[in-house]
């Protein structure tokens, strides 16, 4: 079977992609599999690279990847893809589209609102938030552009430094806890991971340095993981996900609050999805066999 590894891309993950898709080049099996490797370096590349394919293993993240074009241009091109599909990839990717619907399920999140102008910062709903809050891209990843605010004299130059990276940004509260994540596979929650990170928030270095954070696999108490549990299962049937995903969490006073869905979580060595599956007992190799099987079906 012709496995093509598609990774790199244009967005602003491009280098946690590279680190994905050379992780799973490393993992898939030589016996199983003829490893393709595919570095997509523009939108005009996937084209011609994906015809022959007999799956597209996505090691894709961010726009023009994990947002539903990439997944909707192989439904044209009639080449299987792995993981998401077209809905579930877009509708992650935007976090404000996806907050409202986790929000209507009845799941909790912390409050939110988005801007897409400096200006918009002198409204009253603005004048009247809560402090901290966090600051990110719309739709962005890997907490790149993302910054706490503590006060409301440092909002404008957080604000100013996320509309680099997307038309919207969203402030949103700030959940001071417990930071978790749930990697789901096939409908089914695997252990959690709890996230201690040795920078102010789980950022950018914090996730992909070596010792940037110490995540490990928690047993939380009964009650509180079945609330976790439901949280992660109802984002992921809401949301249409399948195959995977993986759901960031706060806990704050033994409740889950959702940050947000990942339709295609980094599996690169620092990355949490494959430490929850080692947990389970899965293998890395394991896991890929599983994607791949699961997104055939
Ligand atoms: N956006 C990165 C790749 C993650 O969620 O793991
Ligand atoms: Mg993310």
């Amino acid at each position: 079977m012709k496995v093509g590894v598609i990774m790199g891309g244009t967005s602003s993950e491009r280098e946690v992609s590279l680190l994905t898709g050379q992780e799973m080049i490393n993992h898939l099996d030589g016996q199983k599999y003829e490893v393709i490797p595919v570095e997509i370096n523009s939108k005009r590349d996937l084209i011609e690279k994906a015809a022959g394919l007999d799956v597209a293993l996505l090691a894709l993240h961010g726009k023009y990847g994990e947002d539903g074009t990439i997944q909707g241009t192989l439904e044209s091109l009639g080449v299987p893809y792995t993981g998401c599909g077209v809905l579930a990839s877009s509708v992650c990717m935007d976090k404000d589209m996806s907050k409202r619907l986790i929000q209507h399920a009845g799941v909790p999140t912390g409050e939110w609102l988005q801007v897409s102008s400096l200006d918009e910062l002198s409204s009253a709903t603005v004048q009247q938030l809560t402090y901290p809050v966090v600051v990110k891209p719309n739709s962005g990843g890997s907490s790149i552009g993302t910054q706490v605010v503590q006060e409301p004299s440092a909002l404008h130059a957080a604000v100013e430094a996320a509309l680099v990276w997307d038309e919207v940004v969203m402030i949103e509260q700030y959940i001071e806890g417990e930071e978790i994540t749930c990697a789901v596979l096939d409908g089914r929650m695997l252990p959690v991971v709890s996230i201690h990170s040795n920078a102010e928030f789980f950022d950018y270095t914090s996730k992909y340095n070596d010792g940037g954070a110490e995540e490990q696999v928690v047993h939380l108490p009964a009650d509180l993981h079945k609330r976790v549990e439901a949280a992660a299962l109802t984002c992921y049937r809401v949301l249409k996900c399948s195959v995977y995903a993986r759901v960031d969490m706060m806990i704050r006073d033994g409740m889950p609050y959702v940050l947000e869905v990942n339709t295609l979580p980094g599996l690169t060595r620092n990355s949490l999805l494959p430490k929850s599956a080692a947990a389970a007992g899965i293998s890395f190799a394991n896991l890929l066999d599983s994607i791949i099987d699961l997104s055939l079906k």
